[in-house]
């Protein structure tokens, strides 16, 4: 896998404002990643010491988007960014997950709020195949569980990408009410990829344990250095602590130890 240790200054393009705290950053130029991947940003001097860790939202041959909560100091700095505003990023980084791994007939992405972010780039990957290899991949189904907290996002640009599309809020805002896991049917798929806050991973975990359906699972760790060489980021697996932005963040859910 690649992945470029020296950070390059950019420019921002744009700095959109989605919703409330939601706010999608794009760079132009030629950039590269899998999906599952992401980069380390920074647009700030000292202050906080940390760079930030963004997952690839999209990815073609002109720009790199990201999507990104407001969640502190770092994430504050980004949400004010204006166009042509440098920006400092390294990547792409980490394990992302592998399309050929992937393409199997019903394909289900399960994600929980901001875990969307890397999952539309996949969404896209996957769309993409199944158009280019029509006759090998015609009776492909990729279906997408979204669940958030209170208003639901990005889903107008789900629909061109995915068969069917079931949402959940907490309250019942939007979709069903409860959370994606109630109306998650493992089951019905041959492979699930996840990304969102830990305890509905743990859950799909053992969901998809449970009825014996291939789970990957992009892994949300707290990152310091994203290079691994801190060790902040270290998730427990069959094959003791692995680095999350090193060896993952995705990783086959049946390597991870659930504690
Ligand atoms: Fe430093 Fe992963 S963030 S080893």
């Amino acid at each position: 896998m690649n992945s470029k240790l020296d950070y390059t200054v950019e420019r921002v393009f744009e700095n959109r404002k989605i919703t409330e705290n939601l706010y999608e950053l794009e760079i132009q130029g030629d950039f590269e990643g899998i999906p599952g991947q992401f980069y380390m940003l920074r647009c700030w001097d000292m202050e906080p010491v940390l760079w930030r860790p963004l997952s690839i939202h999209h990815l073609d041959n002109k720009r790199i988007v990201f999507l990104y909560h407001v969640t502190g100091r770092g994430t504050k700095k980004l949400s004010n960014l204006k166009s042509g505003d440098e920006i400092k990023i390294l990547g792409p980084l980490g394990n992302g997950f592998y399309i050929e791994n992937i393409m199997k007939k019903n394909i289900a992405v399960i994600t929980g709020g901001i875990g969307i972010a890397p999952m539309f780039y996949i969404a896209e990957n996957i769309r993409e195949k199944i158009k280019k290899d029509e006759l090998l991949y015609k009776d492909c189904k990729l279906d997408l569980y979204a669940g958030f907290k209170d208003n639901a996002y990005c889903m107008e640009k789900f629909k061109p990408l995915v068969d069917n599309i079931y949402v959940s809020t907490e309250r019942g805002i939007e979709g069903k009410r409860g959370y994606i896991t109630d109306i998650f049917e493992p089951e019905k798929y041959d492979v699930v990829l996840c990304c969102g806050p830990q305890i509905m991973m743990k859950k799909v975990i053992n969901m998809c344990r449970e009825k014996q359906v291939t789970l990957y699972v992009s892994m949300e760790n707290r990152m310091a250095c994203g290079i691994g060489a801190c060790l902040v980021c270290t998730c427990n697996t069959v094959d003791g602590n692995k680095r999350v932005c090193k060896d993952g963040p995705v990783f086959l859910g049946t390597d991870i130890v659930i504690e």
